[in-house]
Order: C-alpha cells, then sequence, then structure tokens
C-alpha cells in the first residue's frame, strides 16, 4: 500500500450547476432558458427528460449543504442561473432569484464552506436567444452586465469566481454538433460563439477587478487528452489538431492574446471565419487568477478522413469505459495538466470538475460504487504525480455532489457521490461519499 499525501493547504470541494439540480423551472419569476426550451423539444433529451424538477435543489438546498457540511469540504461550486435572477436577460433583478442564492451562499457560510460560484453553466436566458444569442456579440455585454449585477449582490461574500463553464461544449458542441442546446450544426456559428464566449469572459473579469478587488476570478475549460494511435505523421498531425481544439482555441486567447493560426486555417478550410478584432482580443487576455480544469477522459486517436472532428477517429484505449461510454485514461490527467504547464507557466489550477458516471442504484441504504472509487483514486494520484512534478494545484472539486440531470442524457447517467431519487428526491450518500469524507478529513488516501 502506498499512501498518496496531499498538502495541508490543498482546497477540497464538490460541484454542481444550476440547470442539473435546481429544479423549480417556472418557479418565482424564473423565466426559460435555452436548456428549458432544447430540453422540452422531442428528440433532444433521451427519454424526453427536462430540468424542470432536477433534484429539487431550489426547495432542498439546506440538505444539500448538509452533506456539504458532513463531507467536510472547503469548497462548494455552484452556478447561477442568469434567468433566475435576470428574467430578462438584463434590467431588473428578481429578488426572489437573488434571495435563493443568498440564502445558499448563507448556509455555506454558516457552515465553513466557501462558495465558488460559475456565472455561466450554459443556461443562457432563452431571451438573449432569440435576439441571436452567444453569435451576437451583444450578448457578451449582456453578460457583463449580469456578472456586474452578481459581483454587486455577492462580491462582498464569495470570492472565489468562474466565468464560463466548458467553452468548447457550449460552442462547438452546441453548435457545430448539435448535442446540447440551442443544437444547432453549423461551424460558423460555433466559431463566432467561441469568441464572444470568451470575450464575455474577458468582459466579466474587467468588471470583477473594480467590483471584486479582493476576489480571485478564473474560467473553466474542458479538456480531453488524445495520443496518436501509431506514429503515422497523419495520426499525431490528427491528435494534434484534437488537442488545439479543445485546449490552444480556448487558452492561447485567454494567455498569450491570439488564436492558433493552425486551426483558424483549418476552420477557414471549412468555410468558418474567425471575426476577432484587436480590440477584442485585449478584452480576453485579462490576467486571470487561477484556471479551472475540468477533464473526464482520453484515449487514442488516429487519421480517418472526411470523420466529423476534423479528420479524427476516437479510439479507446482499452475496453475501460465508464457507464457513459468515455474512456478512462488517468494518466492522460496527468499529460493534459503537464502540457498547459508547458504552455502557459505557473497558472494556479483548481480542478474545478473530475468524476464518473456509474449507474448503481441504492440496495438496502446503501449504493456500492466501487468503480467510481476507483476511477477517483486513480485520477487523484494522477493528480498529485502533476503535482510534485511542478504543477501548481490548489484544489480538486469533485463532479458532482448529486446524481443530476445530465444534459442530453438525461437523469439516467449518474456522476453523484449521493445518489438521489428522482422521484422523491430523496438523498442517499453513495460509498464513495463516504471514502471521500475520509480522503477530505485525512488529506490522503491508500492506493
Ligand atoms: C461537464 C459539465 O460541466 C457538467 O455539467 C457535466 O454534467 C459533466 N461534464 C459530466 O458530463
Amino acid at each position: 500500500m502506498t499512501t498518496i499525501q496531499f498538502p495541508e493547504a490543498f482546497k477540497w470541494g464538490a460541484a454542481t450547476a444550476s440547470y442539473q439540480v435546481e429544479g423549480a423551472a417556472a418557479e418565482d419569476g424564473r423565466s426559460a432558458s435555452i436548456w428549458d426550451v432544447f430540453a422540452h423539444t422531442p428528440g433532444n433529451v433521451k427519454n424526453g427528460e427536462t430540468g424542470d424538477e432536477a433534484c429539487d435543489s431550489y426547495h432542498l438546498y439546506e440538505e444539500d449543504v448538509a452533506l456539504l457540511d458532513e463531507l467536510d469540504v472547503d469548497l462548494y461550486r455552484f452556478s447561477i442561473s442568469w434567468s433566475r435572477v435576470l428574467p430578462d436577460g438584463t434590467g431588473e433583478l428578481n429578488p426572489a432569484g437573488v434571495a435563493y442564492y443568498r440564502n445558499l451562499i448563507q448556509a455555506l457560510l454558516d457552515r465553513g464552506i466557501e462558495p465558488m460560484i460559475t456565472l455561466y453553466h450554459w443556461d443562457l436566458p432563452q431571451v438573449l436567444q432569440e435576439d441571436g444569442g452567444w453569435e451576437n456579440r451583444k450578448t457578451a455585454e449582456a453578460f457583463q452586465y449580469y456578472a456586474e449585477a452578481m459581483y454587486k449582490e455577492f462580491g462582498g461574500q464569495v470570492k472565489k469566481w468562474l466565468t464560463i463553464n466548458e467553452p468548447w461544449c457550449a460552442s462547438f458542441l452546441s453548435n457545430y454538433l448539435g448535442v446540447h442546446a440551442p443544437g444547432k450544426k453549423d461551424l460558423q456559428v460555433a466559431v463566432d460563439v467561441a469568441h464572444h464566449l470568451l470575450v464575455a469572459h474577458g468582459l466579466a473579469v474587467q468588471s470583477f477587478r473594480k467590483l471584486v478587488p479582493d476576489g480571485e476570478i478564473g474560467y473553466a475549460p474542458n479538456v480531453t487528452w488524445t495520443e496518436p494511435f501509431s506514429d503515422r505523421k497523419e495520426d499525431v498531425e490528427a491528435c494534434r489538431t484534437s488537442l488545439m481544439w479543445h485546449k490552444e482555441w480556448f487558452m492561447d486567447p485567454v494567455f498569450i492574446g491570439t488564436y492558433p493560426d493552425r486551426l483558424v486555417q483549418l476552420f477557414e478550410k471549412h468555410n468558418a471565419v474567425l471575426h476577432a478584432t484587436e480590440e477584442d482580443m485585449k478584452i480576453i487576455a485579462q490576467p486571470i487568477d487561477f484556471m479551472g480544469i475540468n477533464y473526464y477522459t482520453g484515449g487514442l486517436g488516429r487519421y480517418s478522413e472526411g470523420n466529423w472532428l476534423f479528420d479524427l477517429e476516437e479510439i479507446p484505449l482499452d475496453e475501460r469505459r465508464t457507464d457513459i461510454g468515455w474512456p478512462i485514461y488517468a494518466d492522460g490527467f496527468y499529460k493534459i495538466l503537464r502540457s498547459i504547464t508547458e504552455t502557459y507557466g505557473e497558472v494556479p489550477i483548481y480542478i474545478t470538475e473530475n468524476g464518473a458516471c456509474y449507474n448503481h442504484e441504492v440496495e438496502n441504504g446503501e449504493v456500492h460504487d466501487k468503480e467510481r472509487i476507483d476511477y477517483l483514486k486513480q485520477h487523484l494520484t494522477a493528480l498529485k504525480r502533476a503535482m510534485d512534478s511542478g504543477v501548481p494545484i490548489r484544489g480538486y472539486l469533485v463532479w458532482s455532489l448529486l446524481d443530476n440531470f445530465e444534459w442530453a442524457e438525461g437523469y439516467d447517467k449518474r456522476f453523484g457521490i449521493v445518489h438521489v431519487n428522482f422521484d422523491t428526491f430523496e438523498r442517499t450518500k453513495k460509498d464513495s461519499y463516504l471514502w471521500y469524507q475520509e480522503v477530505v478529513k485525512a488529506k490522503a488516501f491508500e492506493v
């Protein structure tokens, strides 16, 4: 047995997102978001499921906070539903929506848990979508308005903020691959959306410096790690493109102030042009305090002409996959973290999401999710190896506290360390919760 020991100052946490857990979709003045519309359109989400009720955290947040308290985590990452606090997208605040987050924040602080707020976890107010959504640069300005309103309300108490969650998903997965809201399949739209999300991020960081001068802000790109299947030049290049699409496209503008040329050209070959002014690039390249990294999967890739992922075919390393079908590749976690530090230098990192989908059910009041514990052990071991090699990782937040609405996959796909019965909303701690509780206490675990 080996003990994997983390430093005293390392922060432990758990994460969720508004549309995935809150429910109460039409309550207390919340207006619809693009996810309400998308999920209510037949064919978009498995079994026609929606986030109308989700985990009912809007009503049961005190139970969630009690679970976090018992877990003894330092941090809870949650997101604000933009259309709950600003039903018109901008303009007047909705007092009931604001009160919900005020109460949640207070409940966390009362128990010594630090809130980490994500401003945008994909639920754009539908009214803004009707005005072009993220295709329209004006949405980035609306985001700045929303961000400022939230800093004014909560910046006194909350010091850790994230602007945009997984911009790759909010742009390409949603507007090129069509899997997430608003479900478009147009590369030009996706490229515009990606750019406006980054502009929104930059504008929100600028405002943050004025309104929360003692706080820390970052964003949370999602990354994978795809290794060439062979050392054939084509395979190596295809993997390089994939890495660039997830990593450099969303990080170069922030840290270097430019987009990677090679990808600009590739998009052009597919008839999508980047519209970015010099002024935009300056806005995006605001210094940030930390980077959030979301990592779940990786594997092998090989060149395959005409494949939908820019000539890349992804192939699993071996048979090991989680219940959502994603290959398990803990070593890829180490490698992508190294690669980020090698490219951008020592930007502090929080792992804002890492976790696994396993669909265990409750048996006699218990949930035996050994596979999730194994996954977490492997990934935390890889993370510690990255830290030991000099990657400045400050904390780790498991995805997710609760089983929740897994977007286009609906409720069948469970990522929680707490099981949720979606009929009764009953919460049941899984074995992984009990294991994580020990890890948080000891700041260590055995492998
Ligand atoms: C990333 C997203 O941020 C989160 O919302 C989602 O549930 C997990 N990945 C798992 O797919």
